[in-house]
């Protein structure tokens, strides 16, 4: 089993909804047996908290549930999970810190990476969590979506 650890600040927003929509891809694709996915936050301000109600009322209209408690990114994670994917520079930067192991660094990507539409391999998936707005989480759900459905693709084609 290959595993996929999504990581944002907070662990309420970005990286939970990664991690429901990769598993949703999953289920849709029959993958189940060949992956498993979670998710975390460099910060440890919401540990244990459920996710944003904006971002599961949003997932939830697209029809994937969000069943998580917010958990703080470890050296663990780091360790154990075999693909690390950091929402913006700044978890990326901080994902890093956490151990000072450069063997580990090649598992460790930004998400839109993956994302066919993105400007450049190092663009960000927008913090939602001070918009406010409704609109922010559309447009979070929509990078993440596009941005797993080609990660998977590329998992499968046995590239990262
Ligand atoms: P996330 O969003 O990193 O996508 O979960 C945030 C959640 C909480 C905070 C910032 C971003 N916060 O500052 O509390």
């Amino acid at each position: 089993m290959k595993s996929v650890m999504f990581v944002c600040l907070g662990n309420i927003c970005r990286s939970p909804v990664g991690e429901a929509v990769f598993r949703h891809l999953l289920k849709e694709r029959g993958l189940e047996h060949k992956y498993t996915c979670d998710s975390s936050g460099t910060s440890a301000f919401h540990a244990g908290a459920e996710p944003d109600p904006r971002m599961g009322m949003t997932a939830e209209k697209h029809g994937i549930p969000m069943d998580h408690s917010a958990q703080q990114f470890t050296k663990s994670h780091y360790e154990d999970f075999d693909v690390i994917m950091a929402m913006d520079q700044s978890n990326y930067q901080n994902i890093i810190k956490v151990s000072q192991n450069h063997k580990l660094r090649p598992k460790v990507h930004m998400l839109r990476e993956f994302d066919p539409q993105a400007a450049s391999a190092d663009a960000e998936v927008p913090d939602p969590y001070y918009k406010g707005g409704l609109e922010a989480f559309e447009e979070v759900y929509e990078i993440v979506h596009r941005s797993c459905n080609k990660l998977l693709d590329e998992l499968e084609a046995g590239n990262l």
